[in-house]
């Protein structure tokens, strides 16, 4: 078995980071959402990998793969347009070949692995296994109807009217009879080929699709505060006590944090589950629970909580920051003597809330 794993596209929900930063690399704990799928497959015992990129973020995946999986090879496929799901598979198609493999979404944080799914398609011989998940609002997803047995009837794209509550979670495993069908069907209303209605074309044959239900949580790390709870989750998770950097007598640390190398921590607290990134300076600050804060920054008279801040971000004078989320080398800096006008110098797209 192969995997496929996307991390092309564009992430127009979490702009203004996507702009200038690939979507599955936006931090979770401080490692990309990307890290989290390739060890889900890993996990599986599929080593044979391939990464759909694009060309506007391919360059930094890759360096991410480098960074995090090193030494370990993967097969790069350049997908030179989002023209969809199952494009991407067809774009894929020489590197599967006549393989069934896993197609696992970059952007998709799950809270367990994929093993079950794959032992499910072995199992019950299926042409297809899909994950879903009960959300809310299924109507931003694709959604399922099944029968008793988890054979799955029917799937519909973004339905207005949506036939369950039972969202497509971003990962399937797939039978190789699956390019007869993304060589078959038609772009949707939104100009894309779906790996959805490709395996609608699967059931209107008679293929066997099954499907599990995940029993753990699933994160669309979508926008803003998706990707907060994402990182609040993973810290409650998975955070360890680990101080590689240094910390001096006058600061504490409480709970489950990791400093990381060449990180500092001079007279301040930190409460975990939290993680400082490595070559951070933290100085007269607290910094609360449910924080991830990425490498290089500087943090001085600072007291925040809940939040991701991205790498080389400086943040000076600031009481009191909650459930923000603070892109690469950004500053934000109290003026002395205080000011009571604002002086904002913001991206596109960008929101602040005062
Ligand atoms: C895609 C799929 C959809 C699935 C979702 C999961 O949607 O088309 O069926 O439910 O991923 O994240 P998109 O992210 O392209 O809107």
């Amino acid at each position: 078995m192969k995997a496929l794993v996307l991390a092309g596209g564009r992430g127009t929900r979490l702009r203004p980071l996507t702009y200038t930063m690939a979507k599955q690399l936006a931090p979770v704990a401080n490692r990309p959402i990307l890290f989290y799928v390739i060890r889900h497959i890993l996990d599986a015992s599929i080593e044979d990998i391939g990464v759909i990129l694009s060309p506007e973020t391919g360059d930094q995946v890759q360096a991410a793969l480098a960074e995090y999986f090193p030494g370990r090879p993967f097969t790069l496929i350049l997908q030179e347009q989002p023209l969809g799901l199952a494009h991407a598979v067809r774009v894929a198609r020489p590197f599967l070949g006549d393989d069934a493999f896993v197609m696992y979404l970059g952007d998709n944080l799950i809270g367990q692995g994929i093993r079950d799914l794959v032992e499910t398609f072995r199992r019950e011989q299926a042409d297809a296994v899909i994950l879903l998940k009960e959300v809310s609002d299924p109507r931003m997803f694709g959604v399922a109807e099944v029968d008793g047995d988890g054979r799955v009837r029917r799937l519909v794209e973004k339905p207005q009217t949506p036939p369950s509550r039972l969202a497509l979670v971003g990962v399937y495993v797939l039978a190789p009879c699956i390019h007869e069908a993304v060589e078959a069907i038609q772009p949707s209303w939104r100009g894309e080929l779906e790996i959805t209605d490709a395996i609608q074309y699967l059931l209107d044959r008679g293929y066997r699709v099954q499907s599990r239900i995940l029993q753990s949580w699933w994160l669309d790390t979508g926008k803003k505060d998706d990707l907060l709870e994402a990182n609040r989750v993973v810290l409650d998770e998975q955070a360890q006590r680990a101080i590689e950097g240094h910390v001096d007598a006058d600061s504490r640390i409480i709970g489950r944090v990791t400093v990381e190398k060449d990180a500092r921590i001079i007279r301040s607290e930190v409460r975990g589950p939290a993680v400082i990134g490595a070559g951070t300076l933290v100085d007269e600050s607290f910094i609360g629970p449910y924080t991830s804060i990425g490498r290089n920054c500087l943090l001085r008279r600072a007291t925040l909580e809940h939040c991701v801040l991205l790498d080389g971000v400086r943040i000076e004078g600031v009481v009191r920051l909650e459930d923000s989320l603070i892109g690469r080398n950004a500053v934000l800096r109290r003026a002395f003597p205080d000011r009571s006008a604002l002086r904002l110098f913001i991206g596109d797209d960008a929101e602040v809330v005062l």
